[in-house]
């Protein structure tokens, strides 16, 4: 969450700076800054709202410096506004933060007892006075170490100085940070992805780092000022196609990549002539690990929910799920042969990484399923499951909820196999379903013109619930969440079976349920469920498979039909008709789809 770039050149940055803060927008976009210096002065310009009005802001003036430092924001402590919006300078230094410093108050009042004077209403600002304060006295490094010894919290860090003019420092705690290097310039991001069009050689601080650039060098110290030496890696050209194409947003684009994505993916881990499945150096025998828990946020859960259904269908291990904010903060029970698993797609998600330092400290077993294989998550875990989605920008998760489903199924699958739970003609069945997979997600875009004329009734809906059983109930807590977040309309997912407890009493007169019963072992049972909402009132919006048996359609509003396959691949094909739903609703109602309003791509805060 929020995003930072760093440039020191031999040639003015402004430029660069501003379209690498186009790309780092998914990131954040309350406001947006740049600070840059230039004749012993520092240089700044703000805005409220997207770098498009901070790129218009700056071309009316001349910003020449060959330093800078530039921050898209998702805004924390105090409102979206040009006061609030990064970098925060005083007359001497300017610094971009991501994170959050929750000692700020008691900092302030330190500040303020000795002079100094506060315009915005931000944690930052107090990191900018810290560094001016213990200048007065220290030379750069002590000063900047004096000032990370202050801060508690979690944060990245980009300052400039005045007196500098070739020089960046960077820190992290938490919050992650990049360095790329470049010929006679270096650069800060806050992720690769933003330095991606500049460089491909990349080196990562850990947790407590702070480095020092000029345009011709790197330093990299720890927490205690000692140097340290970095690793510098080469970013794979796999990830590089990051524009729209023809469609209207990335969302869209991303939905329709969806059979490639699951390509990509099976490409990677299904040895085809063999019919088996590869998973390439995994650490652990079938022997160590007796029970799986499964951590995510958001979308991300739903997939570890998802998985959850799968691991028990497959296996005979225990299997718990939960969210990353809960379980970091639990009084966990940590066992030995318990193998923790992380899903994520950006990798570096403040909760889902908190919870995997927990087990790392505890020394479990850790793996990650992730999709951006240079994260904190991926680098940080015993084992890592890339999903192989390519870059996911759309701030609602789509290609790589598909992904991580994949992913998790294959892994599942392949434990089964190990643990000699599944006999091999099943498992040879199974994969080959798993290699039709990608034609039928094909099949399920067709689904559009239905899913069109279906959402005229929920844009204009108060609230909508989302039903399923078994493996349809995260797949419905996840339709409910993207129509949440896109189209910006009330939407609960519940357990079809649960609604007759409480729920139901929301039902009335045209209210759409969305309810998701493929033909498998639950269908009977959600159809009555289905049943007993259009008793009262409900348009129902039925989304199945295709079938030979007669389907139940008496009162049904609308039905969509995907195609038929094994069982545990349903949930593939409904979850499109789905994310389709939620993007033709945003779109009806005029809303920014790939940047839906208070949210961010990547949440690098608590
Ligand atoms: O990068 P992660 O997968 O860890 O992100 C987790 C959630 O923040 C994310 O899935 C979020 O719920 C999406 N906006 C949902 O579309």
């Amino acid at each position: 969450m929020c995003g930072i770039i760093g440039i020191t050149s031999n040639k003015p940055v402004s430029s660069s700076i501003i379209n690498s803060l186009k790309k780092l927008e998914y990131r954040g976009y309350d406001s947006a800054g740049i600070a840059t210096i230039l004749d012993g002065g520092i240089n700044e310009v703000k805005c409220e709202g997207r770098v498009k009005t901070l790129e218009n802001n700056i071309s009316k003036i001349k910003m020449l410096g060959t330093v800078g430092i530039g921050h898209v924001r998702w805004a924390t402590h105090g409102a979206p506004s040009t006061l609030n919006a990064h970098p925060h300078s005083s007359e001497s230094v300017s610094v971009v933060h991501n994170g959050i410093i929750e000692n700020s108050t008691l900092l302030k009042k330190f500040l303020v007892e000795k002079g100094h004077k506060f315009k915005s209403q931000t944690d930052t600002e107090v990191i900018v006075h810290l560094i001016t304060e213990y200048l007065k006295e220290n030379d750069l490094k002590s000063s900047i170490l004096k000032m990370l010894k202050k801060l508690h919290g979690s944060f990245a860090l980009g300052i400039i100085f005045k007196d500098e003019p070739d020089l960046i420092i960077g820190a992290r705690r938490g919050s992650p940070l990049a360095v790329g290097y470049g010929p006679n310039e270096n650069y800060l991001g806050s992720d690769s992805y933003a330095l991606k069009s500049m460089t491909n050689k990349i080196s990562y601080l850990n947790d407590g780092e702070f480095c020092i650039l000029k345009k011709n060098s790197v330093e990299f110290f720890d927490e205690s000022g000692n140097k340290v030496n970095k690793k510098i890696l080469e970013l794979s050209s796999e990830d590089t196609s990051y524009d729209k194409g023809d469609y209207k947003h990335f969302m869209a684009k991303e939905i329709e990549e969806q059979p490639q994505t699951i390509k990509n993916c099976i490409n990677e881990y299904l040895d085809k002539i063999n019919k088996d499945i590869n998973l390439l150096n995994f650490p652990w025998n079938k022997n160590e690990i007796s029970s799986v828990t499964l951590i995510g946020c958001g979308t991300a859960y739903h997939s570890c929910l998802m998985a959850k259904h799968w691991f028990e269908q497959l296996t005979k291990l225990d299997v718990y799920v939960d969210i990353a904010s809960e379980f970091r903060y639990r009084n966990n029970r940590f066992k030995k042969d318990n193998l923790y698993i992380f899903v994520s797609q950006s990798g570096e998600t403040a909760d889902t990484y908190a919870a995997l330092d927990l087990c790392n400290k505890n020394n479990m077993k850790t793996c990650s399923v992730v999709n951006v294989v240079e994260s904190s998550i991926a680098r940080d875990s015993n084992f890592v499951l890339p999903i192989h989605c390519g870059p996911e920008i759309g701030v609602a998760s789509t290609k790589a909820f598909l992904g991580q489903m994949l992913v998790l199924y294959i892994f599942a699958l392949k434990l089964s196999y190990i643990r000699k739970d599944i006999d091999k003609e099943n498992y040879l069945k199974k994969i080959n379903s798993l290699l039709s997979l990608s034609e039928l997600v094909k099949k399920s875009l067709d689904t559009d013109s239905q899913v069109q004329s279906a959402c005229n009734s929920f844009v204009d809906a108060k609230g909508s619930m989302f039903l399923g059983r078994g493996s349809s109930f995260p797949i419905a807590l996840e339709g409910a969440l993207k129509l949440k977040e896109l189209a910006y309309i009330h939407a609960e997912g519940y357990p079809a079976g649960e609604m007759k407890h409480g729920p139901l009493a929301l039902i009335e007169d045209g209210m759409p349920v969305v309810v998701i019963a493929p033909r498998d072992d639950y269908y009977n049972k959600t159809i009555s469920n289905m049943q007993e909402v259009i008793a009262r009132g409900a348009k129902v919006l039925l989304i199945t498979n295709k079938s030979t048996d007669e389907v139940f359609s008496e009162n049904i509003w609308q039905k969509i039909e995907v195609e038929n396959t094994d069982q545990d691949l349903l949930p593939f094909l409904i979850t499109i008709p789905l994310q389709k739903l939620a993007y033709h609703s945003a779109l009806k109602k005029g809303y920014d789809i790939d940047k839906p309003r208070n949210l961010a791509k990547s949440v690098t805060v608590e």
